[in-house]
């Protein structure tokens, strides 16, 4: 059964991220709301990852709060994630889909037809019976996004979904962030190429050691950097 209420705006409010003496995440105020894909940008290490954990409802805030849809406790059922380095079960692809389907409740005789549309919408439709773990890396990005499908998520979170593909393999996936987007999911992502952020993000959040330093429409963003932090990053310079 679909669940009701809305995840959406994911609202987070002062947070924190605190693992031992070591803060990964600080004052983090920021608004998810539906809409073009929001892209998360800055160097290694400045907490992208860490944010995709916790709008995801992974990892608990330290201090301040998250919620969804103005609940803080609401259950993972309309949210959804892909990791860097998807792990794929030892099946075929789409039995890796049809037990997506399987833990999303979704009926067993409704399950041959949806990986089927599940596995066309990602391209993949030739290769329901290869093994999963024997296809390329864009393959099983592909597949990991179908995958991240199956619950019919409203929020799909996306941790460097093209990292390591090449052109062809990084084109067909963005097309397929486009095409999610067009059907109203929210895409919450993070990535290392900023000309990946240019071609999808609505708006822009750069993190830095840990703190936002700017928050932006994604044109004013490239067009007119408010920050120096900002600046130098888009100027290709090291931000250290
Ligand atoms: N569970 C943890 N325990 C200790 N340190 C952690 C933990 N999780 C993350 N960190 C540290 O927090 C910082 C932020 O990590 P995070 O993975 O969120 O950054 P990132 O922006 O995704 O980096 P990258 O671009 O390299 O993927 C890093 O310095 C990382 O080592
Ligand atoms: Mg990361």
């Amino acid at each position: 059964m679909r669940a009701p209420l809305s995840d959406l705006p994911i609202v987070l409010e002062d947070a924190a991220v605190v693992v031992g003496q070591l803060t990964i995440l600080n004052d983090v105020a920021l608004t998810l709301a539906a809409g073009a894909p929001t892209v998360l940008v800055g160097p290694n290490g400045g907490g992208k990852t860490t944010l995709l954990r916790l709008a995801m409802g992974l990892l608990a805030p330290s201090h301040g709060r998250v919620t969804w849809g103005g609940r803080i406790d609401a259950a993972s059922t309309r949210r959804a994630i892909v990791f860097q380095r998807p792990v794929m079960l030892r099946r075929s692809a789409e039995g890796n889909i049809r037990y997506a389907l399987s833990a999303a409740g979704v009926a067993r005789s409704e399950r041959a037809a949806r990986a089927a549309e599940l596995l066309a919408l990602v391209g993949l439709s030739e290769l329901g019976e290869r093994p999963a773990r024997k296809l390329s890396g864009g393959e099983q990005q592909r597949l990991a996004l179908a995958r991240a499908l199956a619950k019919e998520p409203q929020v799909l979170f996306l941790d460097e979904p093209t990292a390591s593909l090449d052109p062809t393999a990084t084109k067909a996936v963005e097309d397929i962030i486009r095409t999610v987007s067009e059907r109203n999911i929210k895409v919450v992502m993070a990535t290392h190429d900023l000309g990946e952020a240019r071609r999808l993000a609505g708006d822009v959040v750069m993190l830095h050691r840990g703190r936002i330093v700017e928050t932006a429409a994604a044109a004013s963003f490239f067009d007119r950097p408010q920050t120096a932090e900002a600046g130098t990053f888009l100027a290709g310079e090291l931000l250290v």
